[in-house]
């Protein structure tokens, strides 16, 4: 018993230390993908993806701006500029250029999208275990109610009124 409360704390750990490393793994893989096929002209969600990210998180390239000089559209372009998506928004007349750099976002993108998705997932989770804890905790008082069944009339009301789940529970523990 002793072993098993123990063993719960822990094993919740592992699993969400697995859920995070999967989410890390797995945003790696596809933003290296997602990078190598960026057109800026075409209207693909891939290319429109990175742009938005981009703008919306301020950053620029998977880990600093370095990384678009390695991808085909920066090769095919030949004029030494990352999207303008990279752009500061306080830098003015930026044209994305990569002789200046001071108006392009600093850092990198896999980093923060990583814990974007970590902050969201954490969410859904508490959420998820607070839904779980309410139901719990109403089963608990609706079984309560039940069980100190008595001739109380404001018990009778309750019990009539009370819940389907209560009842169904009831029935199948008695
Ligand atoms: C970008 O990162 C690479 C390593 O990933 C590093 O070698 C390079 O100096 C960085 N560039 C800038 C401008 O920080
Ligand atoms: C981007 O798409 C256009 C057509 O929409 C194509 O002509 C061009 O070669 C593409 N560039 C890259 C780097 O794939
Ligand atoms: C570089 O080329 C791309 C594609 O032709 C264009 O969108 C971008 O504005 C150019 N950047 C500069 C600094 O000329
Ligand atoms: C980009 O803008 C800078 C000034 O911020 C300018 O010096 C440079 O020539 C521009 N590059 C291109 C390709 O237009």
């Amino acid at each position: 018993q002793a072993a098993g409360a123990g063993a719960a704390p822990w094993a919740s750990a592992v699993f969400l230390n697995l859920i995070f490393w999967g989410v890390e793994t797995e945003v790696d893989r596809s933003i290296q993908k997602v990078y190598k096929t960026y057109n800026g002209t075409n209207p693909d969600a891939a290319s429109r993806a990175v742009d938005y990210v981009q703008r919306q998180l301020h950053c620029c390239g998977i880990h600093n701006y370095s990384d678009w000089e390695n991808t085909d559209w920066f090769k095919e372009t030949k004029n030494q500029s990352v999207p303008l998506s990279c752009c500061t928004e306080t830098a003015s007349s930026c044209n994305g250029s990569l002789a200046h750099p001071s108006n392009l976002y600093a850092e990198g993108c896999e980093a923060l999208v990583v814990k974007k998705l970590q902050e969201i997932m954490m969410h859904v989770i508490w959420a998820a275990l607070a839904f779980a804890a309410i139901q719990l905790l109403g089963m608990l008082c609706a079984c309560i109610v039940l069980c100190r069944r008595s001739r109380d009339p404001a018990y009778e009301l309750l019990i009539t009124g009370g819940t389907y789940a209560c009842e169904k529970t009831q029935a199948s523990a008695f």
